[in-house]
């Protein structure tokens, strides 16, 4: 993860990060490519998965995002309706959390790291039936990747969707009881060294060992290279193979290469 980046002051004009500027012209073009593309949407061709995901969000629920905050932050994923359809259907923007759920059917889940809570909205969305365990150490959206973010709530995604099997935890990960029966866990938190070292331990000690279980992360890359080589030498020491699904890795009970993921039948 690279650095923090927090606005700073010169004379009375707060100058802000260029990264952020460049972020609201995606966000905007974005917006108008997906707002075009939806006019000719119909709902065929969807891989199973995407058909499901969809129809757990009901476009009459949708919350969608005032304007300024979606253009000022990396929120414009789920900024509309028709931006969360596109980034789903053209973007296989949340095929991971979407086909590890519905691949392994949690009844608890823990999220190491929430920020605005679009994994953690899915995750509620998508697991139904199951309590969605998200920890945090912030109370408010941390600056991260260079990007500075406004000042809400953290998990605010999900609590404006006013979902209602979430469980949000403001305390740093190593302090939240993880009581040994954890049927998916997704390590997004700390991504330096002891932190993510802990993270990834704990996850392990605490899986549901009597049922079916799996634990990924993101930003599995040699560019976080505390992430990525205790990843490695996790799951040498532990002996399961780690596999992928686009941008997160996993390990679980099941081995299930990427292609038969992206095709599940029978959702
Ligand atoms: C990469 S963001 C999480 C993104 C989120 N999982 C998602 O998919 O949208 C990382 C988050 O981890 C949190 N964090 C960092 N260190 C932590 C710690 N020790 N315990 C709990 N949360 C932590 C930060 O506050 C930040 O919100």
């Amino acid at each position: 993860m690279a650095g923090q980046c927090r606005p700073f002051k010169k004379g009375n004009i707060m100058v802000i990060n260029r990264s952020v500027l460049g972020e609201h012209t995606i966000s905007d073009s974005e917006q108008r490519q997906a707002d075009k593309w939806m006019e000719h949407f119909d709902g065929s061709e969807l891989m199973d998965w995407q058909r499901y995901v969809l129809s757990c969000f009901p476009k009459e629920e949708f919350y969608e995002l005032p304007e300024d905050i979606y253009r000022l932050s990396a929120m414009h994923k789920y900024s509309t309706y028709n931006k969360f359809v596109w980034d789903t259907v053209v973007r296989n923007g949340c095929i991971a959390s979407a086909t590890l759920s519905l691949a392994f059917k949690p009844k608890v889940v823990v999220e190491f790291g929430v920020h605005g809570g679009f994994t953690t909205l899915l995750l509620c969305k998508i697991n139904k039936n199951a309590r969605i365990h998200a920890v945090d150490n912030s109370s408010i959206l941390a600056d991260y990747a260079n990007v500075m973010y406004p000042r809400l709530p953290t998990c605010y995604v999900p609590l404006m969707h006013n979902v209602k099997n979430l469980s949000l935890h403001i305390m740093d990960s190593y302090m939240f009881d993880m009581f040994g029966k954890v049927d998916l866990c997704f390590v997004d938190g700390d991504h330096f060294n002891s932190g993510v070292e802990w993270d990834t331990w704990r996850a392990w000690a605490n899986r549901n060992k009597e049922g079916d279980w799996c634990i990924a992360w993101d930003d599995y890359h040699p560019n976080n290279p505390d992430v990525y080589n205790i990843v490695n030498d996790f799951v040498k020491e532990v002996g399961y193979p780690l596999q992928k699904i686009v941008s997160w890795v996993w390990i679980g009970n099941k081995e299930i290469s990427e292609n038969d993921l992206i095709n599940l039948k029978g959702i």
